[in-house]
């Protein structure tokens, strides 16, 4: 296999077209090996992974150590709630902590933006960011990229829609540059208040018009309203947001039919998306989830030096 070398993942900004193809492709053998009577492989036997949850996760966290048992790494899991940062020990000293129990690659999920950048330049163990604030979600990108090409074959030319809490998004982001990279358009609908400062410096279109947006596209992906991170007064009512950005079968019907749907989970049900499209025939929600843990023993095998072999 040509490996790409790379010793952290931060973020899809930047990372090279050659890069993410090679982790698609790993991922495609991996998701041979999910499917194995016995799905796992030896390849990272001796390697040790710490995963670092310092915010909520259902997806991402059961993912992530789904994924490292597959490839047979030695797994320990932290959370910060019950930990002794209770205590006021800090993210830094905590880290290091744990990398002095030899632990080679760290897997940080954190609120604040740049917490895994923080922590890659004063660490020496391997780390990969599993979403930093509203900044970067790269393996939720890497997956959803993984379902595409899936879908449809081949993401160049291909035209994304994402709809809704934007701003407030790491998903987005790296989407949006993942995408960008593989040679889709992009384009953003959601309210104004919704929409990020610095879209122009992204290379994307904004619609305010879902309609015009769903028109437009082959592939919605949907984001939950972030209601945990919005100052108030971005958004009405829930009602009205519904009633004006919501995902809806009348809206798909009234924009030509049937679209790929996707939405990286956690899903807020009659609000940004009703559940007979959450449910429905386009729908490969389900399906992003299994690609995640074939994504992710990409990256973990791919980090670690990938030298031993899937086999
Ligand atoms: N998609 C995603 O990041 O979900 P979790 O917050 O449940 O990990």
């Amino acid at each position: 296999m040509n490996q790409v070398r790379f010793n952290h993942l931060l973020g899809l900004e930047g990372l090279s077209q050659e890069a993410i193809t090679e982790i698609l492709d790993s991922a495609e053998v991996f998701l041979e090996v999910l499917k194995r009577p016995i799905p796992s492989v030896p390849s990272l036997r001796g390697v040790t992974v710490a995963n670092l949850f310092f915010e909520p996760s259902t997806r991402t966290k059961i993912s992530f150590e789904l994924a490292e048992k597959r490839v047979s790494a030695d797994v320990a899991n932290f959370a910060a709630s019950g930990s002794s940062m209770t205590k006021g020990e800090t993210m830094l000293d905590t880290a290091r902590n744990i990398e002095a129990m030899k632990v080679d690659v760290v897997v940080i999920r954190h609120f604040a933006q740049g917490a895994p950048h923080f922590l890659a330049e004063r660490i020496n163990a391997s780390v990969i960011n599993a979403g930093d604030g509203s900044h970067e979600h790269p393996t939720q990108g890497l997956l959803d990229l993984l379902t595409l090409r899936h879908q449809v074959g081949q993401l160049d030319g291909l035209k994304v829609l994402i709809l809704g809490d934007i701003a407030h998004s790491r998903v987005a982001r790296s989407d949006i540059w993942g995408l960008k990279t593989m040679g889709a358009e992009v384009k953003l609908c959601g309210p104004a208040t919704l929409i990020p400062r610095d879209v122009d410096l992204m290379g994307v279109d904004v619609t305010f018009d879902i309609v015009e947006g769903l028109s437009w596209c082959d592939v919605v992906i949907v984001l939950r309203l972030q209601m945990e991170r919005q100052r108030e007064g971005l958004i009405p009512s829930m009602r009205e947001y519904l009633r004006t950005f919501g995902l809806t079968r009348l809206r798909l019907e009234q924009a030509g039919g049937e679209k790929i749907i996707m939405h990286p989970g956690p899903m807020n049900r009659g609000v940004e998306i009703d559940s007979d499209v959450a449910d429905g025939p386009g729908s490969v929600i389900l399906r992003q989830v299994t690609h995640g843990v074939a994504v992710r023993m990409a990256v973990l095998y791919l980090i670690s030096g990938g030298e031993r072999g899937i086999e």
